[in-house]
């Protein structure tokens, strides 16, 4: 099937839809017992991401249990960091762990020009799946957008409040911003690449966007994000371009306007009379299920997803929860989910 007939991309493209199309953040993961088992075979992690065997199988290991409409390359956004030449770990049941950036003279050891050759095996995978996906699935590549990257960068781990990177960013914002400027350009070259290894629509994960004032939040969320969609459009204006700037608020419009993008994955804070009302005119809405009624199964989820459906499908929409899929989720409620919006 032609990539411009193919349902996620007439959504991006502003088109509303008979049923809007579905798939989920995370949908591959380790709530997946097949999953579980593939993961056995790789090293570590990262050895996974860059295993292209192995990180096709998994990528169209939920494609193959749910009738969805996209499939996301299998990877991690902390490759970037990995590319460029900091070392990136992920330990079992403690997340990623990395060797912090932490004064200006770290930055000399990141180098741009390494990433092509250590990110190749990921346009392997992508080259893969256009092979063996069925022909009316999206193939979407994506990246970390660079503040929440940073963010990892500086702080070495997750489940910080970002405190640190924070602080540089106000102490010492031509310093920071040299660190953001080599994040925009790996960035923008390295989704230019998925495009020509056959992605078909580009998502831009910004999951700790929230944490930002409002002018912090222009500095370092609208403004990278404007800039990669600007690099990436001047070579393929026509690919769909979603960002998920979770835990924006009042800010999503902004960002909207701002970066040219066409979709925006909204989290599951955002009140749906105002997605309609304010946000769905400015681009395609993409959400915003609760990750924990997904896992928690029942009535709830039913209703909510009705509530979703009923709000937004009249618009521009594709169906999609409001942060990735937790480990401990029934696959059956994706399922059930998948059943609802389809029917
Ligand atoms: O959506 C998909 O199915 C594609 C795969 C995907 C992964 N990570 C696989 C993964 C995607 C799109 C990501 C994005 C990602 N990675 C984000 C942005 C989205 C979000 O969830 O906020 C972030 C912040 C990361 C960084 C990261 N990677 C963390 C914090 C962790 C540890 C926490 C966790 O969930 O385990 C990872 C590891 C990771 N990335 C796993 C998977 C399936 C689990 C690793 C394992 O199998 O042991």
């Amino acid at each position: 099937m032609k990539t411009d007939r193919k349902l996620l991309v007439r959504a991006l493209r502003g088109e509303v839809l008979d049923r809007p199309p579905v798939w989920f953040m995370r949908q591959a993961g380790r709530y997946l017992p097949e999953y579980r088992e593939t993961r056995k075979r790789a090293k570590n992690f990262l050895h996974m991401c860059y295993t292209p065997e192995l990180a096709v199988e998994v990528t169209l290991q939920p494609v193959r249990r749910y009738d969805l409409d996209a499939s996301i390359m299998f990877s991690d956004i902390l490759v970037i960091p990995d590319a460029l030449g900091q070392k990136v770990e992920f330990s079992a049941g403690e997340g990623p762990v990395l060797e912090p950036v932490r004064r200006v003279s770290d930055l000399n050891g990141l180098h741009v020009k390494g990433c092509p050759d250590r990110l190749s095996p990921v346009l392997e995978v992508i080259r893969t799946l256009r092979r063996e996906l069925p022909p009316d699935k999206t193939l979407i590549g994506f990246a970390g957008a660079p503040w929440t990257v940073a963010l990892y960068m500086v702080e070495g781990r997750g489940g910080t409040d970002g405190s640190t990177a924070r602080r540089w960013a106000y102490r010492e914002p031509k310093t920071f911003s040299r660190l953001v400027d080599i994040l925009v350009e790996a960035t923008t070259g390295y989704l230019i690449a998925q495009i020509e290894s056959g992605a078909e629509v580009l998502q831009l994960f910004d999951s700790w966007s929230g944490v930002l004032s409002e002018t912090q939040f222009e500095k370092w969320v609208i403004d990278p994000t404007r800039r990669i969609v600007e690099g990436v459009h001047a070579v393929y204006p026509h690919v769909p371009i979603v960002g998920f700037p979770r835990g924006s608020g009042l800010m999503a419009c902004a960002f909207i306007r701002e970066t040219g993008v066409q979709g925006i994955n909204l989290d599951s804070g955002a009140p749906l009379l105002w997605v309609r009302e304010s946000v769905q005119p400015l681009a395609t809405v993409q959400g915003n299920l609760d990750n924990q009624v997904l896992a928690s199964g029942g009535q709830a989820m039913d209703d909510e997803v009705h509530r979703i459906l009923n709000m937004l499908s009249s618009g521009p929409f594709v169906f999609n929860l409001g942060h990735g899929i937790v480990p401990d989720t029934p696959p059956e409620n994706v399922a059930r989910v998948v059943e609802l919006v389809r029917r």
